[in-house]
């Protein structure tokens, strides 16, 4: 492929859609390490859709356009209502595409950062035991997705959507007692320990410290006993879930099944 700035990419996959009888450019979304992200308007269902193309800067690494090729293939195999499917994909100037439907919907980086939402205990318990359940949809098919973090879930209200598959490898089977790395691991515990993280974000959203001093989340957030250990065994700071099933009965059974759940 012959030199272009990431700019010039721009215009070239602008241009080619300027020319294009099904589809229309519409707006530039994100510019992430691998990859860029536009909304597309298709002309005939008048529908919004997503393209994502390789960067340029990655676009000569023969590991990134495979990696890319890979986030395609784990996407076809699945199915989904929370998982955007792929509906074309192509090259453009040799760089590698691909469109997929849009959710409707904001990320929660933007909801907890940009718009100031916040989340009670119990609003948090449903959100992330709706994202243990999609979790596990992947788990059971051996797919891990590794980058559950708050930018890549989205929800619309009444929904949650995961998006971004960049980091998604087919599960190695390790179990918990041989996990080195739980954040990289080719594990479903590599998914529970994002999913702890996702939910301190959203009972940290409500949290307004009362002194200076740094705490952790054990010390300063106001949590029952159930909950401290839900989190540590997420987060692997304890005995970790033998499955991400377990995880949900612990939620139904320990944080839903009771009456109190604060300790306020
Ligand atoms: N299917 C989609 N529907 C709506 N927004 C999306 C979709 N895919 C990506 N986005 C938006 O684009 C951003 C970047 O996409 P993502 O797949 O996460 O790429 P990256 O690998 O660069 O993080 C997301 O954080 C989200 O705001
Ligand atoms: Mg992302």
């Amino acid at each position: 492929m012959r030199f272009v700035s990431e700019k010039k990419l721009d215009q070239i996959f602008i241009k080619h859609f300027s020319e294009h009888e099904k589809w229309e450019l519409e707006e530039e979304l994100a510019l992430g390490g691998y990859g860029k992200t536009y909304v597309i308007r298709n002309k005939i269902d008048k529908k919004s859709y997503v393209l994502k193309r390789l960067r340029k800067k990655r676009a000569k690494s023969k590991e990134a356009i495979a990696c890319f090729e890979f986030e395609q293939s784990i996407l076809r195999e699945l199915n989904h209502r929370s998982i955007p499917k792929i509906v074309e994909a192509g090259h453009i100037n040799g760089i590698p595409f691909y469109i997929m439907e849009k959710v409707h919907g904001k990320t929660f980086d933007d909801l907890i950062f940009q718009e100031g939402k916040s989340y009670t205990f119990i609003e948090s318990v449903y959100i992330v035991r709706a994202l243990l359940q999609i979790a596990n949809y992947l788990h059971r098919k051996n797919i891990v997705h590794r980058d559950l973090r708050i930018p890549n879930i989205l929800t619309n209200g009444d929904q949650l959507f995961v998006i971004d598959f960049g980091l998604a490898t087919k599960s190695d089977n390790a179990t918990s007692s041989n996990i080195e790395n739980p954040k990289k691991e080719a594990s479903y515990v590599s998914d529970l320990w994002g999913i702890g993280h996702f939910f301190l974000f959203l009972l940290y959203s409500t949290f307004e410290p009362n002194s200076t001093k740094e705490k952790s989340w054990h010390e300063e957030l106001p949590l029952t006993e159930d909950a401290k250990v839900f989190i540590k065994k997420l987060l692997m700071l304890e005995t970790p879930f033998e499955s991400t099933e377990a995880a949900i009965s612990y939620v139904d059974t320990k944080l839903l099944g009771g009456k109190s759940h604060v300790n306020v």
